[in-house]
């Protein structure tokens, strides 16, 4: 291995660390390309992207960059022949997503956990809304689609849904019919009990990048003496 193809290891494999959970620019979006064709313009997905500022299309998806990270806020895969729809996880930051016209049997009931910014979905009829009528401001059926529209706060629900957060936490809202509770700022830990600030995501993150990273460089430094000597 000479040393250029061994630092373009250590850079590939960093990559893929820090790919692995934050979605780089770079990845490709697999959810955008499991179905064939691309998003066309006489479509709820495609007027929605075409009016949307700093948007563009690729594949089935929307994209739209925020900060560092590239996000689907628009996915049409509708007509596509899928019988089942397991993970959407990539598209958790949509706004508009469209699944008509696929012989889809059912949901799981889990598909949208986290789509706090979903605001239509459009889906085949016999399909109910995600988190069920109570969840959208609007549902609709015509033809053979069912429209869901405008999500609701499940943090802000009178009647039967009114959900208490403990302690030193906040509602949030976290997709159709779901929500988390969030500790307020400055407090962490179980039930939000302690005070103080510790981002341990973010200290983990970075921790193990540069270790893996460090091991990675000492190993094949080190091997590569062995072998010298
Ligand atoms: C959609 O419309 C835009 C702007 O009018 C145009 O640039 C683009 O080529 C159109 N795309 C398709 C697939 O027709
Ligand atoms: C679905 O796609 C086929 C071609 O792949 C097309 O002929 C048909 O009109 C489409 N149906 C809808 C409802 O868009
Ligand atoms: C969906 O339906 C299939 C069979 O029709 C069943 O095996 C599966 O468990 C169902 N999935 C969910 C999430 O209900
Ligand atoms: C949900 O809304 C649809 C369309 O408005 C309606 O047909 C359906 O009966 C409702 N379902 C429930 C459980 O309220
Ligand atoms: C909560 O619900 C009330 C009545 O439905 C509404 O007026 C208010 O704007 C809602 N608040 C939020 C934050 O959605």
């Amino acid at each position: 291995m000479t040393a250029a193809s061994s630092l373009f290891t250590v850079f590939a494999f960093f990559l893929l660390l820090n790919c692995r959970d934050v979605r780089c620019e770079d990845t490709e979006l697999r959810v955008c390309h499991m179905c064939r064709g691309s998003l066309q313009n006489n479509t709820a997905v495609g007027n929605f992207c075409l009016f949307s500022s700093d948007s563009r299309v690729e594949g089935r998806c929307c994209l739209r960059k925020t900060g560092e990270t590239l996000e689907i806020i628009g996915l049409d895969i509708s007509n596509c022949s899928l019988n089942v729809l397991e993970n959407l996880k990539e598209a958790s930051a949509a706004i508009i997503i469209d699944l008509s016209h696929n012989p889809l049997s059912n949901l799981s009931d889990l598909l949208f956990v986290g789509f706090s910014s979903l605001n239509n979905v459009m889906l085949p009829s016999h399909l109910l809304c995600p988190g069920g009528n109570e969840s959208w401001h609007k549902t609709e059926v015509k033809g053979d689609l069912r429209f869901c529209d405008g999500q609701r706060d499940a943090c802000n629900q009178t009647g039967q849904m009114s959900w208490d957060c403990p302690e030193n936490s906040l509602c949030a809202p976290y997709g159709p019919g779901f929500f988390e509770c969030a500790c307020a700022s400055n407090f962490h830990g179980y039930k939000c009990l302690r005070e103080g600030e510790f981002p341990v995501v973010n200290v983990l993150g970075i921790l193990c990048g540069s270790t893996c990273l460090v091991s990675l460089l000492l190993w094949l430094t080190q091997r590569r003496k062995a072998k010298d000597i």
